[in-house]
């Protein structure tokens, strides 16, 4: 789906089972860390969006076999951390995970060069934090003026300790992947606990990933050894379905297969607290990661406080999240997340002018915002209005979910951009009901 949508027309309440795509994290980490690692794996359940897709293919230029085995599954060999050599330019496209995790794996390729570009949104999008700490390994990565495109010459790296300013799983998992070719150990602190996959899925491919606190080290030089996975669905696309049908009169949804891991799942723990009735059932675990079903049935709410050491649980949710405040009457305060104003797109902004076209007061601050949830007027005031997601998939969902929980229809510019992460987000929201 392309161009232009009417999102949210229709209100009914949201009913039924679903299971949403591969979370978008592990099926980039799959696909790249067996890439590198000794030996041949096979990946299943990988989603169908663009940012995987994206790696798939910056792989596959790189020089590994990927072979499709059906609409969500492939075999990967792995090239034991020596991949193509030469001079190489590779299109990132829309996703930040694939550009920066690329930057500290190809950081210690010697004889590589490589030319990582991405779309308009990504080549916005602060490229010094990644650069900067690989720089502290010996690895050399040429920014434009702090953006993409970028260069990124392979050397030979030491083991060093990188404190990181901000909470980055991508950037953590840079100097990890630098870590695994750099001799000696490379240790990363970040200011708070950010996404743990890569630290899983290295650790069940045979690495010693050692974690204490807010520190995770590994030794290098090691090559991982090719890993099965069954990528678990995304809990972030669950995210929005979920949001719908708390606040949709009359709701009840079930996704099942969910990834649980609790670096993931500050969105349930928000909702809970603002009286949502949503619940998680751990059903067992897939290389590390505990996955399980999600329940939610529609639920009057109350307004939320957020700040910085919870955000990186619920970093992508928290346009959603705001979304929901809208419906809870009182005020809503989020604070610490100024790392929004770097997503796909400046999210403080976007979220704010959605919340406004919803008819909504909000207040924008640097790090966050104040919403002035007001339900009973969300209606009369949205009709007709128009959402500009900036190409950001996580805006056009939030969005619809705003549009469908008020009843009222919104004007999406791109509808398109769900395909990023969710391709199968309006059909499964049919699906529902809606
Ligand atoms: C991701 C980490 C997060 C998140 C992004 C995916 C990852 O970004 O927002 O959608 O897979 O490591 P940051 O690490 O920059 O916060």
């Amino acid at each position: 789906m392309t161009g232009s949508h009417l999102a949210g027309a229709a209100r009914g309440p949201l009913r039924g089972r679903v299971r949403v795509p591969g979370d978008k994290s592990i099926g980039h980490r799959a696909l790249m860390f067996n890439a590198v690692a000794e030996g041949e794996a096979l990946v299943r359940g990988l989603p169908r969006g663009q940012d995987v897709l994206s790696t798939m293919a910056a792989m596959q230029r790189l020089g590994a076999a990927i072979e499709r085995i059906d609409a969500d599954a492939v075999r990967v060999r792995g090239r034991a951390m020596k991949l193509a050599r030469g001079s190489i330019e590779i299109d990132c496209q829309n996703s930040g995970t694939t550009m920066r995790l690329l930057c500290g794996l190809l950081a210690g390729q010697e004889g590589l060069t490589a030319r990582l570009s991405g779309d308009g949104s990504l080549s916005r999008r602060p490229m010094r934090r990644v650069a900067e700490p690989l720089a502290r390994l010996g690895g050399l990565v040429e920014t434009t003026d702090g953006h993409a495109p970028l260069t990124v010459q392979g050397r030979a790296l030491r083991g060093a300790d990188v404190v990181l300013p901000v909470a980055s799983a991508q950037l953590k998992s840079a100097v990890l992947l630098a870590g695994l070719q750099a001799a000696g150990t490379t240790g990363v602190t970040e200011p708070e606990k950010t996404r743990d996959h890569t630290e899983n899925m290295l650790a069940a491919m045979g690495v010693a990933v050692r974690t204490s606190g807010v520190r995770v080290s590994v030794d290098g030089p090691v090559v991982p050894s090719a890993c099965d996975v069954t990528v678990a669905g995304d809990p972030s696309s669950a995210a929005f379905l979920l949001a719908a049908a708390v606040l949709i009169a009359g709701s009840e949804v079930t996704v099942e297969e969910v990834c649980l891991n609790p670096t993931r799942t500050g969105f349930l723990d928000v909702l809970q607290r603002m009286g949502a009735d949503i619940t998680a059932t751990v059903t067992g675990t897939q290389g590390g990661e505990s996955v399980g079903t999600l329940r939610a049935r529609a639920s009057a709410l109350r307004p939320f406080q957020i700040t910085a050491p919870e955000v990186p649980a619920c970093i992508d949710e928290l346009p959603l999240l705001c979304v929901a405040a809208a419906f809870a009457d009182g005020t809503s305060v989020l604070s610490g997340a100024s790392e929004l104003r770097v997503k796909e797109s400046d999210r403080i902004a976007t979220t704010a002018a959605l919340l406004r076209t919803l008819g909504v007061q909000v207040e924008e601050r640097e790090d966050g915002m104040i919403i002035h949830g007001q339900p009973a007027h969300l209606r009369v005031q949205s009709e007709g209005g128009a959402i500009a997601t900036r190409g950001d998939h996580r805006i056009a969902m939030a969005a619809t979910v705003g549009a469908a929980a008020a009843g009222c229809p919104l004007m999406l510019d791109d509808a398109g951009a769900v395909a990023v992460s969710f391709p199968e987000f309006f059909s499964s929201l049919e699906r529902l009901g809606a």
